[in-house]
């Protein structure tokens, strides 16, 4: 998400005039877009800035954008007097108003009010990737889960209208782009706001429908919106990715409960069930939290039992961060830092093995990737399954021949707890 505003952003910079660079040091204006989701994150803005500052200071315009310039505002003039731009994303459609103020030589600008129905749309974003492209569907996010800062950082859910979002997607085919990346805090809450009123598994089918667009995936989905229709339209059209990223934070209902994540283990494997008994193979990633405040022994297991019992292709585990405005901040029972640490590890080894043998049962296979790239050193081409697996790849028969961004064939020979190597199928 915060990669695709970075797109935006710099697409309004060039359609002003700006021209981008590749360092700081080469830059007029240096832009910074941050991160609060945890703790860790936030820290490393301000050092960041301390850091550009004495490098390459001099005459410079700095800027901070994103979810600490929202949570910090004006505080950040205090902390870091060297920047001129304080804004967060809600505040984006403002951009060209304020780079004008900067322009103007005002040293004090900032974009910090939530209370906007706009979403940030743009026809000048500036995408990094050739053949893959994000669109924003969804903004901010109207669930309060207990540890998160997101609903104060982006403000109130806006949803695109159905016809921009088709509108972008068809100017991508036309461009050139064969995947799409439909993002949003929670895309499954997706309610078309113009007369057509799409929900998301209608508007999911009709991206896919997009002439050109081979492969459509989407992040991030909340568990009590993920309703069958999605399940549904990925079955009936194979432009959608065999993939979900499916977040459970834990396998303890009782958590789930404290976190404020309003659904049940009961409910959110209900879920895991319509995935499995899809007619193919969807693979299921997730997102894990260990060591919210007041979590047990019992609890932390039943977070490993689920990770058994529904052995998740991939997940992305984190330690409770306390952050601020959130209700788990002033919750009793705060877990130390050794416990989260011990657990965090535990989670990890855990789905380590899983992964192996999930892995390892696709050796053998035939998998179509998009070529993304060249491991020059390996020899081997680096390409992308449709359930996001990465796949590294030797093409024989085809030389040196430029294959990034082609689908092809390619045979699983060898299976690793991160990643498939193949050959590919001439
Ligand atoms: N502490 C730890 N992890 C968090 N996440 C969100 N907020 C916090 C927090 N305060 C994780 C959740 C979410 C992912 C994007 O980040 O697992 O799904
Ligand atoms: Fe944060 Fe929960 Fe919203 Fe996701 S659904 S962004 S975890 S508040």
């Amino acid at each position: 998400m915060n990669a695709h505003d970075s797109e935006k952003v710099v697409g309004t910079l060039i359609s002003r005039g700006y021209a981008q660079v590749e360092t700081p040091e080469a830059a007029g204006l240096v832009l910074y877009n941050t991160c609060s989701i945890r703790d860790k994150a936030e820290q490393k803005v301000f050092h960041r800035l301390q850091q550009f500052k004495r490098d390459a200071g001099k005459g410079k315009i700095f800027g901070v954008l994103g979810c600490v310039a929202q949570q910090e505002g004006e505080k950040i003039f205090e902390k870091a007097p060297h920047v001129s731009l304080v804004a967060g994303s809600a505040s984006y459609t403002k951009l060209p108003e304020m780079l004008v103020q900067l322009e103007q030589g005002n040293r004090r600008v900032t974009g910090l009010s939530l209370d906007t129905d706009e979403t940030f749309e743009t026809p000048f974003t500036r995408r990094d990737n050739p053949h893959r492209a994000y669109i924003t569907i969804i903004e901010g996010c109207d669930k309060s889960c207990a540890y998160c800062v997101v609903p104060f950082t982006r403000g109130p859910e806006r949803s695109r209208t159905s016809a921009s979002v088709l509108e972008e997607g068809q100017r991508l085919a036309d461009a050139g782009y064969t995947e799409i990346q439909l993002l949003g805090q929670n895309v499954n809450s997706y309610g078309d706001p113009s007369a057509a009123g799409w929900d998301f598994a209608t508007l999911l089918a009709h991206v896919a429908g997009i002439p050109g667009i081979r492969r459509v995936r989407f992040t991030t989905s909340h568990p009590r919106d993920f309703i069958k229709p999605i399940v549904d339209a990925i079955d009936a059209d194979p432009v959608l990715c065999d993939h979900v990223h499916l977040p459970v934070q834990s396998g303890s209902s009782r958590m789930l409960s404290a976190m404020d994540r309003l659904y049940t283990r009961d409910e959110y494997m209900r879920r895991i069930e319509w995935l499995k008994n899809a007619r193919r193979k969807i693979a299921i990633t997730t997102d894990i939290i260990v060591g919210f405040p007041g979590e047990t022994e019992a609890d932390f297991n039943d977070t490993l039992a689920l990770l058994d019992e529904v052995e998740y292709d991939s997940l992305f585990s984190f330690k409770y961060s306390p952050r601020p405005n959130t209700a788990a901040l002033t919750m009793g029972d705060q877990i130390p830092e050794e416990e989260k640490t011990r657990r965090l590890t535990i989670v990890q080894e855990r789905q380590r093995a899983i992964q192996i043998r999930r892995n390892a049962a696709t050796i053998g296979t035939v998998q179509e990737v998009l070529v993304e790239g060249r491991n020059q050193a390996l020899g081997q081409w680096i390409g992308r399954t449709s359930q996001n697996r990465t796949l590294n790849f030797v093409a024989d028969g085809v030389g040196d021949e430029q294959l990034i961004g082609r689908y092809l064939d390619v045979r699983v020979t060898r299976a690793g707890p991160n990643s498939l190597v193949g050959e590919s199928v001439m």
